[in-house]
């Protein structure tokens, strides 16, 4: 059994909209392993954002394989894939997607409270992840008191307060100010390493790549090799 979070194997999806055939994945491979942040770039339209909805479970590809932590889920229900995305994956978006009607704290504690963790745990997990991201002082406040920032870090402790083993995040910091955006990948980058959780994060930010532990580019829905391609040029296309 391979020790990886994550294994993509010959993924291919096509979009047909009428007689348009979009090729938006054409064969990707890939490892992802414990406790990484792999960097996923490429142009607008490089198949990132269909390989993060594959690999997080929300699409389906039409061939190849997706092994979490050994396992094949390409052929699992729709019931068992909620489960999955639930109790084992992490979601970050750009636009933070936090609930306007809850606070900071409330926001971070959905998760647990859709797991069932009982509540004595779930107060306490929640205030150490608010902690973790330096929002202890706000967990009272609603996320429109917040700044970008703020507000993607209170998305980062939501992601990881259930303690996945993946966490799938899509141009995390696109609606950031640069230097935020900096703090913001070296908090997840943090705590992914202190809880061992593996982050694939899509970005053509190309000032975060060298944050990165690794990163890998796409281009018409293939990986390119970074030897023969510059990854930076690309990320910046
Ligand atoms: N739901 C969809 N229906 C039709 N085409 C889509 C859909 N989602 C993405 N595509 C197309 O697939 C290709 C890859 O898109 P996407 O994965 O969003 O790339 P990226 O995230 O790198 O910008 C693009 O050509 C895009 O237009
Ligand atoms: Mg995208």
């Amino acid at each position: 059994m391979s020790a990886a979070v994550l294994e993509l194997r010959g993924l291919r999806k096509t979009y047909r909209l009428g007689s348009h055939v979009v090729p938006a994945l054409q064969g990707v491979d890939l490892l992802l392993q414990p406790g990484e942040l792999l960097a996923l770039t490429g142009p607008s339209g490089s198949g990132k954002s269909t390989l993060l909805n594959i690999a997080g479970l929300v699409d389906r590809p039409d061939a190849g394989e997706v092994l979490l932590r050994g396992r094949t889920v390409t052929g699992i229900g729709e019931t068992e894939a909620t489960l999955l995305r639930r109790d084992a994956i992490g979601f970050v978006f750009q636009s933070f997607n936090l609930v306007p009607v809850m606070t900071v704290a409330d926001n971070v504690d959905y998760p647990l409270f859709l797991s069932g963790v009982p509540p004595a745990q779930r107060r306490e997990r929640v205030a150490q992840m608010l902690a973790a991201v330096g929002l202890a002082e706000h967990a009272n406040h609603r996320p429109d008191a917040l700044s970008g920032g703020q507000r993607q870090r209170v998305a980062i402790a939501r992601a990881l307060v259930k303690r996945p083993s993946l966490v799938i995040a899509d141009e995390p910091t696109a609606s950031l100010d640069s230097h935020t955006a900096d703090q913001v990948l070296d908090l997840m980058r943090e705590i992914g390493h202190a809880q061992g959780a593996a982050f694939l994060v899509a970005t053509h930010d190309v000032r975060l790549l060298r944050r990165c532990d690794r990163v890998i580019a796409l281009l018409d829905g293939r990986i390119v090799n970074p030897h023969t391609e510059n990854v930076h040029e690309l990320a910046m296309a």
